[in-house]
């Protein structure tokens, strides 16, 4: 049974992805900042591990605790805009101060979780990493504000890059994926998709993913995106 560990599972994107695999026989890791507020996960079939992506500490620990585990996906999630008091990250009202957190959060705890996760990839049969980066992170979309979010997932996509050149004589493929503009907290109910959409096309992705293809930027359809 392969298994795959998601953060920011209790919700949006990352909760629906934890549901279809688990509903698929996979043995998921499903982390979250606070298990105990998270009712819905908890009626899955699945392992929760408490996670904050930002203590990088933490995930060390929780590396440690699971070293026994092979993990075929590793998803990198969790995510943020910036905050629902900071919406507009326009040229004038961008914040500041909220700056570096988006950047942990998006940008440098996907690459932490790799690193601490690169042995229980390169055990298991998958071996793959991957990271719901967004289309506001590419350089082709040439749309304005959206500082904060946009810098850290173009950023994340470049740690995608940089990973699938290092970790690939381990045999590892890594990718960034674009979820579609989905209905969630963060993609507001305006949006395009629904999560099951979203998650069914990111985990078809996930599984034709192949070494030959690592260091793509994948829409949740399948097609190529532009960096
Ligand atoms: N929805 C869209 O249209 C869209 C478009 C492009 C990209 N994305 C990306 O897709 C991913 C999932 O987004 P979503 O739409 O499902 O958003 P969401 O509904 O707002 O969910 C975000 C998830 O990330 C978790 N999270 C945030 N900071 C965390 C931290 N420090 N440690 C652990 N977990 C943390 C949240 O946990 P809490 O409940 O504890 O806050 C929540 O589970 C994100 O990376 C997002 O940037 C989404």
């Amino acid at each position: 049974m392969p298994a795959v560990l998601i953060t920011g599972a209790n919700r949006g994107i990352g909760f629906e992805s934890a549901r279809q695999y688990a509903a698929d026989g996979w043995e998921v890791i499903a982390t979250c900042r606070n298990p105990y507020a998270c009712k819905d996960l908890g009626e899955l079939k699945v392992r929760v591990e408490q996670l904050d992506v930002t203590n990088f500490g933490a995930i060390d620990t929780l590396a440690k605790k699971l070293e026994r585990t092979a993990i075929d996906v590793l998803i990198n999630n969790a995510g943020i805009f910036g905050g629902h008091d900071m919406p507009d990250q326009t040229f004038s009202a961008q914040d500041l101060d909220r700056w570096p957190e988006v950047l942990m959060t998006n940008t440098i705890a996907p690459f932490a979780m790799a690193r601490a996760f690169v042995g229980h990839v390169a055990g298991s049969e998958q071996k793959k990493i991957v990271t719901i980066t967004s289309q506001l992170g590419s350089m082709a979309l040439g749309n304005g504000g959206c500082y904060a979010y946009g810098s850290s997932k173009a950023a994340a996509n470049r740690v995608m890059v940089s990973l699938s050149v290092d970790l690939k004589d381990r045999g590892i493929a890594c990718a960034a994926l674009h979820p579609g503009w989905v209905r969630t907290d963060m993609g507001t109910e305006r949006a395009e998709l629904d999560v099951t959409e979203s998650a069914t096309g990111l985990r078809r992705v996930i599984a034709d993913l192949i070494l030959a293809k690592s260091g793509c930027f994948f829409n949740y359809d399948g097609s190529e995106r532009a960096w």
